[in-house]
């Protein structure tokens, strides 16, 4: 079978290091030119996209192989056809298949047919090439280390399900701090826990989280395909909004960070995110080299 990248518990940690080591060398450039040379990956979108859609699409680009972008309109996936049979088809021509859809169990039943790796481009439940990128660049300004405290503000969603799934391989102090309704996916949040390598918290108290935090993170409050309850979540979570007051309360050099794309003024200030603190852009650009780290791993295994 194929090795796909679907939940970031696909890897081992030794395996999240080496994606660490070869995302270094992607963007110094120290691998060989043009490793997908031939090579075609196809990109299937579901949702909307800036940063994954052209990340993805240059970094095929920039290691010599050729960037499908596939809709809903062409493939309708297993509407049109089943998704085994999709995967069958999709394996005979692509290299690698990425899908950014809503249903989690669309991209695992795609990976377990399919005969090319499957790389998960965001589902409604998790996000993990995002959050190895963020860990990267959390590396890169701090060094390497396994024992930050990170505090995730906000909505329990599939980005702090995807910080879950990496605390539980590479230790971590890990604080939500979210109402009692916008926790994150219960059984993810379990099997962190039950790993035990690091310690996580659930708290309904901002500040309680953000003590003496090395890297305070926040994300959108409501999700695409959420949007309709944006209202309800602006009311639960309006205590949660990363701002100057609660940024003092982490250490001096905390990092804050957002995989974007941000409403301003809701879930983050203005200050706060163009602030001396802020590394967001540096996240948005190291997608690029996490993913084609990430590619070039599947697909060499
Ligand atoms: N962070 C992220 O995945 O951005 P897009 O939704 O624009 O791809
Ligand atoms: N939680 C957000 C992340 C976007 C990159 C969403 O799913 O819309």
């Amino acid at each position: 079978m194929a090795r796909s990248f679907v939940q970031i518990t696909d890897l081992s940690v030794d395996e999240v290091w080496e994606v660490f080591d070869l995302c270094e060398k992607m963007k110094k450039g120290e691998i060989a030119p043009k490793p997908f040379a031939g090579k075609s990956v196809g990109c299937i979108f579901h949702k909307a996209s800036l940063r994954t859609r052209i990340s993805f699409e240059v970094g095929i680009h920039q290691l010599g192989g050729q960037s499908l972008y596939i809709t809903e309109k062409e493939i309708s996936l297993g509407v049109r056809e089943s998704i085994n049979d999709a995967a069958k088809v999709l394996s005979r021509y692509l290299a690698t298949i990425m899908i950014r859809t809503f249903s989690h169990s669309d991209v695992e039943e795609l990976a377990e047919h399919a005969d090319v790796p499957v790389i998960n481009g965001l589902t409604d439940l998790v996000h993990p090439c995002q959050i190895l990128g963020d860990y990267f660049t959390l590396l890169e300004h701090r060094g390497r280390r396994d024992d930050f405290k990170i505090a995730y503000l906000g909505d329990g969603n599939n980005i702090t399900n995807s910080w879950l799934n990496l605390a539980s391989l590479i230790p971590m102090k890990f604080w939500i701090g979210t109402a009692a309704e916008t926790g994150p996916d219960e059984t993810i949040l379990k099997k962190a826990k039950s790993a035990r390598v690091s310690e996580i918290m659930l708290t309904n108290d901002p500040k309680e989280a953000v003590a003496e935090a090395d890297v305070i993170y926040t994300d959108v409050w409501a999700s695409m395909g959420q949007k309709d309850k944006a209202e309800e979540k602006t009311r639960l979570l309006k205590q949660y909004q990363v701002n100057d007051a609660l940024l003092k309360l982490a250490k001096p050099d905390c990092l804050v960070m957002h995989c974007l794309p941000a409403e301003r003024g809701r879930e983050i200030t203005d200050e706060v995110m163009d602030g001396p603190h802020s590394v967001v852009f540096d996240e948005a650009e190291n997608r690029l080299h996490i993913q084609k780290a990430i590619m070039d791993f599947a697909m060499n295994r």
